[in-house]
Order: structure tokens, then sequence, then C-alpha cells
């Protein structure tokens, strides 16, 4: 693996070992056992949009590691005035180890790594979300045991959390059913490239069918980042789609509640669910850190 742009730049076997790791070195952190094999290493993290978890979850993983992280926001960046994604990709990779991307649109990410000679990370564009899918399936591991047979429902907006989340299922064995209004369906290549991978997609406009029986209820807000000019619609159109407790009723009694936050309770989830005892949002936000210390370790040592 050379760059994580995409849950399908893993391996089977890569994203197990990546698991194992974020687990271990989460056992480690709590023990306050430390370790700096990337001491003396920078990375630079290109944001061109907002970010608590990820960027926090990325400085202090550089920290705890003995490295170096640098914020580099788009808007104090040449980028910013018109320098070329290709020519800083070229510059930064003469300074850095490692280049984490939050962008809009997912060519660019694919640009900086076509022109990187260091890993390049996707954390977060329109497209995937794979930072966000190794902190999910950790909590899901730690919570149900395994990830193999169980049943992930994803509610609401087939939006770039979602897709990521299609490959991680398919990846891990898990069977997904998304629910969405017509016209918010998930990415068509990337669920085709799941089945492909031997997943077990559904795609239906029924909550309730997706729900039912479900071991997690994932969702997501109804607005991301870039499509706030349709924030009426999507209200409107997304209203039927809210993880509230009618659906925790249909799911497994033991379902787990996850949303990759930040969450808008009384939109894609109601309060009670949100801050109910099925809800693990927070040991989901803390794994972030985890994750994503295994997968700077693994792309950089
Ligand atoms: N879940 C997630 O990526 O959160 P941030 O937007 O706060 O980084
Ligand atoms: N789908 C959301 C995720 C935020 C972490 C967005 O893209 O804004």
């Amino acid at each position: 693996m050379k760059h994580l742009l995409s849950m399908t730049d893993l391996s089977h076997e890569d994203l197990v070992e990546l698991l194992d790791m974020a687990a271990d070195l989460k056992e480690k952190r709590l023990r306050g056992k430390v370790t700096d094999l990337l001491k003396n290493k920078s990375i630079g993290m290109i944001f061109e949009k907002s970010s608590t978890r990820t960027r926090v979850s990325f400085e202090v993983a550089m920290s705890d590691l003995g490295g170096h992280a640098l914020y580099l926001n788009t808007r104090d960046m040449q980028l910013g005035r018109g320098e070329t994604v290709a020519d800083t990709a070229h510059v930064l990779s003469r300074y850095l180890y490692c280049l984490v991307a939050r962008v809009y649109s997912h060519d660019t990410v694919r640009e900086l790594a076509e022109n990187s000679s260091i890993p390049v990370v996707n954390a977060l564009s329109d497209l995937e979300h794979p930072c966000q899918i190794l902190a999910d399936l950790l909590t899901i591991r730690e919570y149900k045991n395994r990830l193999k047979g169980l049943k992930y429902a994803w509610i609401g907006d087939g939006n770039n959390v979602c897709n990521s989340a299609i490959l991680g299922c398919a990846m891990s064995d898990m069977e997904i059913a998304v629910a969405c209004p017509p016209g918010y369906e998930p990415n068509g290549k990337i669920v085709e490239q799941a089945r492909k991978l031997g997943g077990r997609v559904t795609v239906t406009n029924d909550p309730l069918e997706a729900a039912t029986d479900a071991d997690v209820l994932y969702t997501d807000v109804w607005v991301s980042m870039g499509d706030e000019q349709e924030r009426e619609k999507r209200l409107a159109d997304l209203s039927p789609y809210q993880i509230n407790s009618g659906l925790v009723d249909a799911a497994k009694q033991d379902v787990i509640v996850m949303h990759c936050l930040p969450a808008h309770r009384g939109e894609e989830i109601s309060a009670d669910v949100m801050d109910g005892p099925h809800s693990v949002v927070f040991d989901q936000a803390e794994n972030r850190l985890h994750a994503q210390k295994a997968l700077l370790l693994k792309l950089m040592c």
C-alpha cells in the first residue's frame, strides 16, 4: 500500500493488520507506553474544509509517535492563490514523509498522489472517507468481537462516509443495507466494486427494512460540507430517515448506534438515541486516533 485514497487501496490482509496494530497501540497508550517510531518525521495536513476529529487525531497521533504534524489550511497556502496541485505535491514531497488531505473533489487527492513521492492519505473527499471507516471497523470489532457475518445498516444520505462503509463492509464480510431516499443513493461504481469483492450490499428506500435485525445502525449528517446550498431540500427529503427509537427497536437487542460526527440531534439522529445506551459514538471518535496511528506507521515505517 503506497497511498490511502480509497478503502480499495487496502487488501484484506492490510485491513486486518491495521486493525490489530490499532488495538495494540490503543492498549499501549492506556498503559502509558510510548513509542517514538516516527521521531524526526513530519507530515503535512492540507485542509480545504473544516475538521475537529480528523485534524486533532492526526496531530496527536504524530505527536504520540515522536513526530510532527503541520496543519496547512489551503486559505493560507499558495495553493489557494493558484499554485497547482502538482507543484504543491512536488514541493511538499521534498520536506515531508506523508501528506494527509481533506478536499472537496476526490480528483484533488488523486492528483496529489500522482505527483507525490510520499504517501498521500485521503482525510475525506466528496467520494470517500477511508480513515473514518478504519476507526469504525475497530469500534465494531471491539463491541462485537468479530466483523464477519454482522449486519450493518446505513440510514440516510448515501454520501462519502457511506461509500467507504460499503467497501469496508465488503472487505470485512459484513452485510450492509443502505436506506436512503431516491436520488441519495451511494456511488454506483463503489457499490459495483463492493459486490465484486463479494460484498452483500442492498439499497432500499425503506429505513425499517434496513434496520431490521441490524447489529450496527449508522448515520451521518444530511448536509455534508459542500452541500450547504441544498440544505432545505435535503432536510425535507431525508426527514423520514432519522435514526430514532423506532429503528433501534427494529434492530437486534444489542445493536450499537454509530455516527462519524459532527451530529445534528433532531435531524439524522434523535437526541435520546444519540445520548442513549446503544450509542458508541465517542468510543468511535476516540478510535480515530488509534486507527490513524496504525496507518501512519504502516505508511511511513
Ligand atoms: N468524522 C470526522 O471526520 O470529523 P471531523 O470533520 O471533525 O474531522
Ligand atoms: N459526510 C460528512 C462527513 C463529515 C465528517 C461531510 O462530508 O461533511
